[in-house]
């Protein structure tokens, strides 16, 4: 198991995303009422960039043709998108955000 940083708690506002390239990984980190969340930033579905998407409360909607995931478990909550999204194990140290890989 690798444990990876991503950033700083601050960098990431309630109910927005970061995108975050690291260790060959394109990664959004979310932030859903003060708890933090990290998937795979590439929608599963195309090109859409999910840190640059639609997020309400803890689902984020594509902005290329509008399929959904739940943030929290990467499930696919709305059409188009079939296959659900890769979410990471998240851990909180010293304000910074880590994931488990
Ligand atoms: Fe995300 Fe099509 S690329 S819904």
């Amino acid at each position: 198991m690798n444990k990876i940083e991503l950033c700083n708690i601050s960098d990431v506002a309630i109910g927005q995303a970061l995108k975050v390239e690291k260790d060959g990984l394109v990664l959004a980190v979310f932030n859903v009422e003060g708890e933090y969340f990290v998937t795979d930033d590439l929608c599963t579905h195309g090109p859409g960039s999910l840190s640059e998407s639609y997020i309400l409360d803890d689902i984020v909607e594509c902005n290329f043709h509008n399929g959904a995931f739940n943030i929290k478990t990467g499930e696919v909550v709305c059409a188009p998108c079939t296959e659900r999204l890769k979410t990471y194990a998240v851990s909180i140290e010293n304000n910074s955000v880590y994931i488990s890989v």
